[in-house]
């Protein structure tokens, strides 16, 4: 964060010939105008944008149809919005959202608002944060002076997300804005406001009004961040995770018996996604999974007056939730949704493995039913381990790289992975002359079987003549 001076500012704004062919415009119309929202953040935050944001204290469409015209018309291409008063130019890369300055009133059930034409006073407070607020001047005798009613300036250096108003009316008005609320305090590191915090609490229940899809995109701009987890403590803190994440917030409890406590499954599995976040290049599902990997702890979660706690098979209960739960949130029920079930419902496999003998036909199995998403699921399993007794993670950790160095040296000798038994379904039909039945599941079976417990070699001819003997103990006859 950089507390630019206005020469600063003018300097920044100048590396971009767009800002003052705006302020020419807007001279030239006679109407003032701003730069306001995130590109003024971001500009402190000294984070590149492409998204500029501009406030016309008279017409966002006359000024959007003039600057196009400026720009001419083959290199900038202008849409308007008139239902919404606002209207974008696309130019060389760079979105430009022109608005007329507003003042907004919002019914309780809904995200429509009454709009008015107002000043730039009325559309900075109709804004959600402090540090979303600023405005910088783009006509000429004031290019690049800053406006800034709410010192977002101060909150931006001190690390604060605060309402410019009350906050109660900002979150009522658009409760997505809890969403981002939090978003923000993730993304930045930021602390919310009491107040402002307060009033997320007193709001939650308005979220509901507000779609799925907006909502994820929120959650998953969270899951994105360097440290996701700060999002869902105080999504949890605030009340918001029970009404959008029930799940994941029923983990977030520790029951104890006979002195005997278990983990709080919330704070771990937080643990383990920031573990995956704190890797290079983890995608978004790899982050899911990681979120997601204990959430049937809940209802498997049984007393036992010898073992204590256990959650015997969560994960196969977690790896069904799966799907209801992605449906829910309007998160993709293709390719990406399977692998995060895939991983949910293998995650304990490696640790069994590990935690007992490394066996080569363990493995093979392993990399059998992972197929490509083996180093995904590999990297969830070390993530997994977040125990406070350095000797326990030590050997774990020891015992997971013996199952990698075994997984590398099967699937160099067997080519298990994505593997398709030698002889299929097709040829035991042809060389047996029956049709699709039972006999021919089985053969199928005990080849994958016999060839994923190293009885019989991943190679063609081995094959048959496994399956000969088979199908001659079954009685079938080759032709
Ligand atoms: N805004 C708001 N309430 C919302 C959404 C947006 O008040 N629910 C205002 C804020 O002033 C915000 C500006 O509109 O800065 C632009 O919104 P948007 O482009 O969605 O977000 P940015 O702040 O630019 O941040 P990001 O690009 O990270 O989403």
């Amino acid at each position: 964060m950089k507390l630019l001076t206005q020469a600063q500012i003018i300097e920044r704004l100048n590396t971009n010939p767009i800002f003052s062919l705006i302020g020419d415009t807007a001279d030239t119309l006679g109407v003032e105008c701003y730069l306001v929202g995130g590109y003024v953040r971001d500009l402190f935050l000294e984070r590149p944008t492409n998204d500029i944001d501009v406030v016309v204290v008279g017409s966002g469409i006359d000024m959007a149809s003039a600057v196009t015209e400026r720009l001419g018309r083959r290199q900038a291409h202008l849409s308007l919005f008139r239902n919404f008063g606002t209207a974008q130019v696309k130019w060389h890369g760079q979105e430009l959202e022109f608005v007329g300055a507003r003042r907004e009133s919002y019914s309780h059930d809904s995200r429509k608002p009454i709009v008015e034409d107002g000043t730039l006073e009325d559309d900075q407070n109709r804004r959600d944060f402090t540090i979303n607020a600023m405005a910088v001047c783009l006509n000429k005798a004031r290019f690049g002076e800053l406006v800034d009613p709410f010192d977002g300036l101060l909150d931006l250096k001190d690390g604060i997300i605060a309402t410019p108003l009350d906050p109660d009316i900002t979150f009522s008005d658009d409760p997505l804005r809890m969403m981002r609320c939090v978003r923000f305090a993730t993304q930045l590191r930021f602390q919310i406001e009491e107040e402002t915090f307060a009033a997320l609490e007193r709001n939650r229940e308005r979220i509901r009004i507000i779609s799925a899809e907006r909502i994820i995109d929120e959650l998953n701009k969270i899951m994105l961040s360097p440290r996701p987890s700060i999002g869902f403590v105080e999504l949890q803190r605030c009340g918001l995770l029970e009404i959008i994440l029930p799940e994941l917030s029923a983990l977030d409890n520790v029951e104890t018996r006979n002195g005997r406590s278990h983990k709080n499954n919330f704070y771990h599995s937080l643990e383990v996604l920031d573990n995956i976040a704190s890797q290079e290049g983890s995608s978004l599902w790899l982050r899911w999974a990681a979120l997601l990997h204990d959430i049937g702890k809940t209802k498997s979660k049984r007393w036992d007056p010898v073992a204590g706690w256990t959650f015997h098979n969560h994960n196969f209960l977690g790896e069904k939730m799966i799907v209801p739960l992605f449906r829910r949130l309007k998160l993709p029920l293709d390719e990406r949704m399977k692998y995060v079930k895939k991983l949910v419902g293998l995650h304990m496999r490696p640790i069994v493995i590990a935690d007992d003998e490394v066996t080569d036909s363990a493995v093979r199995r392993l990399l059998f039913e992972a197929g490509d998403d083996i180093d995904d699921l590999m990297r969830l399993c070390e993530a997994d381990i977040t125990s406070r007794n350095e000797v326990k993670k030590r050997n774990f950790l020891q015992n997971f790289r013996l199952v990698r160095q075994k997984l590398k040296e099967i699937e160099e000798k067997d080519r298990i992975r994505n593997f398709q038994p030698p002889v299929d379904g097709e040829e035991i039909m042809q060389r047996f002359a029956l049709p699709p039945c039972r006999e021919v599941g089985e053969l199928k079976t005990a080849l994958k079987d016999a060839i994923l417990d190293g009885i019989v070699p991943n190679e063609h001819d081995a094959a048959l003549q496994f399956i000969r003997e088979r199908a001659a103990e079954m009685g079938l006859r080759e032709v």
